[in-house]
């Protein structure tokens, strides 16, 4: 017997270039507190079903106690002839109490039901401290929003001036990605708490009378699931979770190259502080957005985790093969990059200090005021076809004249056209411009205070 789980009709021992290829304690070893945890909950099923006496079960009790002692001390190790981190704590265990209590707690479970539910274990965990992280980033946007409500700048499509918009506006935007991130995570957590697969044994379920139920409540569980080849072969909520994070690689990632972009020379619009950005070794002057270029980046990171996880799940047969332990690297790659990028980000956010007076200046050039005479001319009764063409036409005079809108004389607007009267001034500042769009929604100040306040509201149930 070579100590291997399966060791029993095998005349030779696996091959090292075999084990060498199949291990995964190197990766899967983070799994420890959920698979003793685990192990706990079984043996407590073991017990009920009457399958251990209370000196067995105590005893495999306090070694699980004392493996999860040294693997908190950093004194737990899997050994190199380990296979998986689901065999390597079964040695561990029977060495702590030995090989006739510890051979007794693989009865009724497999690999495969473990793995499965020690997943979901460790992924919950972990996507509640991403949510935990994004709260934080959502709260320092929010800041900087509640911060800039009198700041305009100017808004923009296709990157080309727009229309001016409030700073708090526009940051919210990125806050609001991000709380639908919030509530998928929560939405994926509902889902996942549903159904433990612990039970299932390889595929099939158990034939000794334990009760899935209460190892799924002890373990966090709501229920245990209802198809034990569902329990062990499917990992949607892999696939998920790896989508959510790639979702939020990617809003992080717009909000990123938008800091990039606003702290150029040519945009100016902020500042970076010191403690959040870098030098560069050979320029004296560099000042550069380290944090938000490696947000950008790694967005590229999260969303092929996905795709090379949808990869190794496309077509494969039920129940449970070996190309499932693919499923592991990826996400726990996603999990731990947003666990690193995120406070990041959010000490980026919470320090930018803008340039108030800049985006102001700004705010009214490229003749963003346009759409504030049409759609005067048309609360003066005239058709927007009509208001469209005549503000239109303001702007061609403004490019001939080399001036701006609010730079036309009266006699100019009259002579494009007598609908242009001298009423026209009340929209023609960017205060005017953005107090008028007051429909919900808009970025009338008024409206961006309420959608501070929607935004809390939303964000207390997290
Ligand atoms: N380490 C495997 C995984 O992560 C679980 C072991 C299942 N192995 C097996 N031969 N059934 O998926």
């Amino acid at each position: 017997n070579t100590g291997a789980l399966w060791g029993g009709r095998f005349a030779s021992g696996p091959s090292p270039e075999l084990q060498a290829l199949s291990r995964s304690t190197h990766f899967d070893w983070r799994l420890t507190p959920y698979d003793l945890a685990g192990s706990r909950a079984h043996a407590n099923a073991l017990l009920s079903a009457g399958l251990l006496t209370s000196d067995d079960h105590a005893s495999l009790v306090s070694g699980l106690d004392a493996l999860g002692e040294r693997y908190a001390a950093g004194d737990l190790h899997p050994d190199p002839s380990d296979e998986d981190v689901h065999g390597a704590l079964e040695r561990l265990l029977i060495a702590e109490v030995g090989q006739e209590v510890g051979g007794r707690l693989r009865a009724g479970r497999s690999r495969n039901d473990q793995v499965a539910t020690l997943f979901k274990m460790y992924l919950r965990d972990h996507a509640h401290t991403v949510a935990m992280l994004l709260l934080d980033l959502v709260s320092a946007i929010a800041d900087q929003a509640r911060g800039h409500l009198d700041v305009v700048m100017p808004g923009r499509t296709h990157l080309q001036h727009a229309q001016p918009v409030l700073l708090s506006h526009h940051l919210l935007a990125h806050a609001w990605a991000l709380v639908r991130d919030l509530e998928r995570l929560r939405d994926w957590d509902r889902r996942v708490a549903a159904d433990s697969p612990y039970g299932s044994g390889a595929l099939a379920g158990s034939s000794l009378g334990l009760d899935p139920t209460a190892v799924a409540r002890e373990l966090g569980f709501d229920g245990s699931t209802p198809n034990s080849i569902d329990g062990t072969a499917s990992r949607d909520f892999v696939a998920e979770l790896a989508f959510v994070a790639a979702q939020i690689g990617v809003d992080l990632s717009r909000l990123a190259e938008e800091v990039i972009l606003w702290s150029t020379k040519e945009f100016g619009f902020v500042t970076l502080h010191d403690s959040w950005s870098t030098g560069s070794s050979i320029m004296p002057q560099k000042k550069n957005p380290d944090i938000a270029e490696l947000a950008r980046g790694k967005a590229g990171r999260l969303i092929g985790n996905l795709t090379g996880l949808l990869a190794t799940l496309k077509a494969l047969p039920l129940a449970y093969n070996r190309d499932l332990q693919e499923d592991k690297e990826p996400v726990f790659d996603s999990v731990d990059t947003l666990e690193l990028l995120l406070p990041a980000m959010t000490g980026l956010v919470a320090t930018l200090t803008f340039d108030n007076a800049r985006l102001a200046a700004l705010a009214p050039q490229g003749f963003s005021l346009a759409t504030d005479i049409a759609e005067w001319l048309v609360r003066e009764g005239v058709p927007f076809r009509v208001a469209h063409e005549l503000a239109g036409a303001c702007v061609r005079r403004c490019e001939e004249l080399g001036c701006d809108l609010p730079e036309l004389s009266d006699a100019e607007y009259a002579s494009i056209s007598p609908l242009l009267t001298s009423g026209v001034r009340s929209v023609l500042s960017v205060e005017g411009s953005v107090a008028s769009r007051n429909g919900r929604g808009g970025t009338a100040p008024d409206r961006v205070r309420e959608q501070l306040a929607e935004l809390s509201d939303r964000l207390a149930g997290h």
